[in-house]
């Protein structure tokens, strides 16, 4: 049920923060820390190489997912979109361990590949916000996202709940692998909750922003490096999907090799810039493009803010936030579709599950 909120979307953008609670309850043991099940932690330390298989938004979380395994748990990772991955599958190592990431647990494309390597007798585990759903009960293996239904066609709650799990997961390996990584995860996710309760009492400076940079514009580009490239690539999903605003996302660095020449007087590019390592790298993005007019949206972080910044998110562990510059670029799609006069919860062409191939 809605209640009293007008789209199921901006009703889920809100409840995050009590996800994120929810999923800290759900993974910490009686001592308070985090605890995957032994059998799940088992299967992944005997593996050399995982496999992240996924569709759109859970693609997206599967390739953050990525730099939390590899920094966390140095464990070397593989992202595969599903629908690439059957007629196009990559040599595998020796050990592989596949993980699907589907909020639904009932893509087709994701359950394909999974047949396959069940066939091929690999193991495998689903990260799914469905019991009980079809992705779930053919893997070996289940880890829940404990969002509670997500009705909008648009995926939001379910994406932050994903990178929270994928956090905890690398950070069980990682401990059970006797690496530290350099945190209390589970402080560390109560500081985001807290901070996208912030963001989503900030409601009003997210519409204003959809208004100032999208109420008219054809297109929209979402520009970061590292894994706020990630967050852009998901913002620019967004966007698209509900307000039809053709949006790309791509890497700060790449900008120079093409994509720039689409820069004209006015074209709107929000760029993220919530990581120190490249935060004068991006900051020089955004100076190339503002040279050929763009009209840049900066989105920073606290303690990495400069002058100008339209948008600066409060403070979050540098390696987790994606969870927290997400929200804004949610929002600000909301309000886009919303301005537009677009149907936010469902919108054209889209399903909200995708059942075929
Ligand atoms: C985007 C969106 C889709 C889904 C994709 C995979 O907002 O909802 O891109 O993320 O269809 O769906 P699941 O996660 O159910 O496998």
């Amino acid at each position: 049920e809605k209640g009293t909120y007008p789209h199921f979307m901006l009703k889920e953008i809100d409840e995050q923060p009590l996800v994120i609670r929810n999923i800290i309850a759900k993974y910490r043991n009686e001592e308070g820390e985090i605890e995957l099940s032994q059998d799940i932690r088992d299967a992944i330390l005997a593996s050399d190489r995982i496999y992240i298989i996924a569709a759109g938004t859970s693609y997206h979380a599967g390739l953050i997912g990525k730099q939390f395994i590899e920094r966390f748990a140095k464990i070397p990772v593989e992202v595969h979109v599903a629908s690439e991955f059957s007629y196009n599958m990559p040599l595998l190592s020796e050990n592989p361990f596949f993980i699907y990431i589907s909020q639904s647990g009932e893509t087709a494309d994701s359950r394909a590949v999974l047949v396959q390597t069940n066939e091929m007798g690999y193991k495998a585990l689903t990260i799914t916000n469905v019991p009980g759903s079809t992705l779930s009960r053919e893997a070996d293996y289940t880890l829940l996202l404990h969002a509670g239904p997500e009705i909008a066609v648009a995926s939001t709650k379910a994406y932050t709940a994903q990178l929270a799990v994928l956090a905890i997961l690398s950070a069980d390996i990682a401990y059970s692998k006797g690496l530290e990584i350099g945190f209390d995860l589970t402080q560390e996710l109560g500081i985001i909750a807290s901070a996208m309760e912030a963001l989503c009492g900030d409601k009003e400076e997210m519409e204003q922003i959809a208004r100032e940079y999208l109420a008219t514009t054809r297109n929209c580009f979402f520009i970061g490096r590292s894994l706020d490239f990630y967050v852009g690539l998901e913002g620019a999903l967004k966007l698209k999907e509900i307000s039809y605003i053709q949006a790309e996302g791509f890497a700060g660095g790449e900008l120079k090799h093409g994509t720039i020449a689409l820069i004209e007087n006015g074209t709107p590019v929000i760029a993220l810039a919530t990581q120190e390592y490249v935060n004068l790298g991006i900051r020089g993005n955004v100076k190339e493009v503002v040279a050929r007019g763009a009209n840049p949206c900066i989105i920073s972080m606290e303690g990495l803010e400069m002058e100008g910044d339209r948008y600066v998110l409060p403070a979050v562990n540098e390696a987790l936030t994606p969870l927290v510059s997400v929200i804004p670029l949610q929002l600000i799609s909301y309000y886009a579709a919303l301005h537009r006069e677009c149907d936010v919860d469902k919108p054209r062409n889209l399903a909200k599950s995708v059942t075929v191939e």
